[in-house]
C-alpha cells in the first residue's frame, strides 16, 4: 500500500536550446499527458529564462513548475543569482536542492543547507537531491548519503515536512543508461525513510516522498515504481523526449491508481 501520490519531475537541466524549443517541448509534454485524469503531480524543471514563458503555457498547473536551483538571498547584489521571490513571481512551486551536477561544480552541503531553509520560509516544495558517486562492497554509500541528508535536513521544523521532497540519485547512474536496481532503490528508500523518523519521528514518513534518479527510462519505470517503491521519479534524459516522459507518468499514474 502507498502512502503517497506519485511525484514526477523532469529535469530538463541546460535544455532545449531556445525559448521556441522550449514552447515546443512543454506543449509536447502537455499532450503526451492527455486529458485523461491523473493522481500523479507532474513538474518540469526548464532553465530559468524560460519559466515565465512555461507559466504562461500552463494556466491550469497541470504541470506545475521547478527550478533547478536557487540563491537562499531575497534580493540584492548578488551577480548572476535567481532568488526565491522572483522564482514564485513566475509560477514556481518547487526547487531542485543540491543536484549532484551543482554539487560537482563546487556547491556545499554549507550552502544547500541555506538553500533549504530559504525554501521551507518562502512556502516552496524542496526537492533535495542526494547520493553517492560510487558503490563499493562495504556499503560506504550508506554513511554518504546519510551525511547529506542529516546537513540538508537540519534544523527543518516538522511543521513544514510537507514542503519536502527527497530524491535519491545515485551519481554513478545519472545520464549513463545504468539505473540503480529496485532492490537497491528499496532499500535506500527505507535507509532514508528510517533518517527521516530518526529525526522528526516515524509519522513523518507519510509526510515526506522519496523519488529515484537516475537513467530512469520507459522501460525500467514500473520496475522501479513497483518493487522499488518509490513515490515518483526525478527525470533528466528522458523528460527531453517527452512521448516516453508521458508514458513515465502514465505507468507510475496507473500504478499508483491500482494501489491506493
Ligand atoms: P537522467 O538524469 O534521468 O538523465 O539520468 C537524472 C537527473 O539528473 O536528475
Amino acid at each position: 500500500m502507498k502512502t503517497h501520490t506519485p511525484l514526477v519531475v523532469g529535469n530538463w537541466k541546460m535544455n532545449p536550446a531556445t525559448l521556441g524549443d522550449a514552447r515546443k517541448l512543454f506543449l509536447a509534454t502537455r499532450k503526451a499527458i492527455g486529458r485523461k485524469k491523473i493522481i500523479t503531480q507532474v513538474a518540469v524543471a526548464p532553465p530559468f529564462p524560460f519559466l515565465s514563458e512555461m507559466e504562461r503555457l500552463s494556466p491550469s498547473q497541470r504541470i506545475g513548475l521547478s527550478a533547478q536551483d536557487v540563491f537562499f538571498e531575497s534580493i540584492g547584489a548578488h551577480t548572476g543569482e535567481v532568488s526565491l521571490p522572483m522564482l514564485k513571481s513566475v509560477g514556481v512551486t518547487s526547487v531542485i536542492v543540491g543536484h549532484s551536477e551543482r554539487r560537482a561544480a563546487g556547491e556545499t552541503d554549507a550552502e544547500i543547507y541555506k538553500d533549504i531553509q530559504a525554501i521551507f520560509k518562502s512556502g516552496v516544495t524542496a526537492i533535495v537531491c542526494v547520493g553517492e558517486q560510487a558503490r563499493d562492497s562495504h556499503g560506504n554509500y550508506f554513511g554518504i548519503v546519510e551525511a547529506q541528508l542529516r546537513s540538508a535536513l537540519r534544523d527543518i521544523p516538522k511543521s513544514k515536512l510537507s514542503q519536502l521532497v527527497i530524491a535519491y540519485e545515485p551519481v554513478w547512474a545519472i545520464g549513463t543508461g545504468k539505473h540503480a536496481t529496485a532492490e537497491d532503490v528499496h532499500e535506500m528508500k527505507l535507509f532514508i525513510q528510517k533518517i527521516v523518523a530518526d529525526q522528526f519521528g516515524r509519522p513523518a514518513i507519510k509526510k515526506v516522498r522519496v523519488l529515484y534518479g537516475g537513467s530512469v527510462k520507459e522501460t525500467n519505470a514500473q520496475e522501479l515504481f513497483e518493487d522499488g517503491r518509490v513515490d515518483g521519479f526525478l527525470i533528466g534524459g528522458a523528460s527531453l523526449n517527452p512521448v516516453e516522459f508521458g508514458k513515465i507518468i502514465h505507468i507510475a499514474d496507473d500504478y499508483a491508481k491500482s494501489n491506493l
